[in-house]
């Protein structure tokens, strides 16, 4: 499949709870023309009852409410709706036959977005009201998700297992909705790794971006059993240009379905870093090999060039017990900034993890580290007294490989 142009008209969809079937058909009327880029696709109900059913029933992204209805009237019409579109995160508009200034304001004090008088209203101030509730709305939603993006410094260093293991302890301990998807877009192991075998991939959610609703997008994603969802890479392998800003869009469009995103990003490059800033944070995953260890260093600096703030970039160093020698100190002066997390080699587990297609099991120190790093990150207590904070930053003994002196003591 080529990746196509699509940046047509967005459709926002609209319900309109409003009795009087002349006043739905103009306004009906108001919305086909659209407004700009955007179109309006309205469904339409004349009861309280009615309403509330169709916005339960899903599909609704803003709902225009006539408080005068057979089965409700006044205040209690919008309280009604408002308790219901609130749990699902549905802006209501008020547009009424009533132009009573209280009226008004106890609407938009319990929380209406708008409140319009129908004798004052015109296809212009009805779609403007419209566009502005769902850009805000949708503005509000995405800022709750944290986006991580994991980056390699290096070929092999391991960022693809950073990035699936920290999706799989995210949705874990929190219990939140989490995506892991594969931006790696050229080779991606992602699917493999945890063991899914999508129909569709990353691409296709690109080529079909004008059409890309929930539920569009709840077809392209897998689920593993722990109902983390899961976005694969298309592979290119070199085939194609990969467009990059509609790349954002897609982000942009599905973050608001997610508490958390986990983005593997492969390495540093164009797209990786045109995607840089849709991130709250990006993780650099290196070895303790001097190549790795280098090319870190020149990703962080790049990072913090491009706009990061110390706090956003993470540096993971990946079997740090490969070089029980660097402390935390030598990192810390190599790199400028502390190192996040240090996760340990775990060869026969991932081995075995690797040919049955799954993270390795919760008990290997691999997870356990992730484990930790997810709960850092979503403010959550540390589970055990065993587990403590410090064991995010240095290994604990058990992984080193031989007994001696404490490195951190030695290191210049
Ligand atoms: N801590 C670890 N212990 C043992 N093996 C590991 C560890 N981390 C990663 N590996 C193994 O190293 C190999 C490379 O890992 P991975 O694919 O995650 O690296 P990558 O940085 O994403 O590579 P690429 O540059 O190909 O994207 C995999 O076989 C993986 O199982
Ligand atoms: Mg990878």
């Amino acid at each position: 499949m080529a990746w196509g142009k699509h940046m047509e008209q967005r459709s926002i969809s609209v319900l309109l709870i409003e009795d009087n079937p002349d006043f739905a058909r103009l306004v009906q009327h108001w919305l086909a023309a659209g407004a700009g880029d955007v179109a309006f696709s309205m469904s339409w109900a004349d009861s309280l009852s009615g309403g509330l059913g169709q916005i339960s029933r899903g599909a609704v992204e803003v709902v225009v409410l006539d408080l005068g209805l057979p089965d409700s009237d006044g205040l209690g019409t919008f309280t009604a709706v408002h308790k219901q579109a609130k749990a699902r995160g549905i802006p209501v508009i008020i547009l009424s036959g009533a132009d009573t200034e209280s009226l008004a304001l106890q609407t938009i004090q319990e929380g209406a977005e708008n409140y319009l008088v129908k004798s004052a209203c015109n296809a212009a101030v009805l779609s403007q009201a419209l566009r502005f509730a769902v850009a805000k709305h949708t503005a509000e939603v995405a800022s709750r998700t944290r986006v991580i993006g994991v980056i390699g410094a290096k070929g092999g260093v391991g960022a693809t297992t950073i990035a699936c293991n920290l999706a799989t302890e995210l949705r874990t301990q929190t219990g939140k909705r989490v995506l892991l998807a594969d931006l790696d877009l050229h080779a991606g192991l992602v699917a493999f790794m945890m063991g899914v075998d999508p129909q569709y991939s990353f691409q296709y959610a690109i080529a079909n971006f004008q059409r890309l609703d929930e539920s569009c997008w709840n077809a392209i994603i897998s689920r593993n059993r722990d109902d983390l969802h899961i976005v694969s890479s298309p592979a290119l392998l070199g085939r194609e240009e990969v467009p990059v800003e509609t790349i954002r869009q897609v982000l942009a469009l599905v973050q608001p379905f997610y508490d958390w995103m986990v983005l593997d990003l492969g390495r540093l490059n164009a797209l990786s870093a045109a995607l840089v800033n849709r991130t709250n944070e990006i993780f650099v995953v290196t070895s303790t090999g001097l190549g790795a260890l280098y090319e870190a260093k020149r990703a962080v600096e790049a990072l913090a060039k491009a706009g990061l703030g110390k706090e956003q970039i993470r540096l993971i160093v990946n079997e740090a017990d490969r070089a029980p020698a660097l402390s935390q100190r030598d990192m810390r002066s190599i790199f400028g900034t502390e190192v996040y997390a240090s996760v340990p080699h775990e060869a026969a587990q991932m081995q075995q993890a690797m040919l049955a297609r799954r993270p390795p099991p919760e008990t290997c120190g691999l997870r356990k580290q992730m484990a930790l790093v997810a709960r850092k990150l979503a403010g959550l207590p540390e589970k055990n007294s065993r587990g403590s904070l410090s064991q995010l930053f240095s290994l604990p003994h058990r992984w080193r490989k031989s007994p001696g002196p404490d490195p951190a003591a030695t290191s210049g």
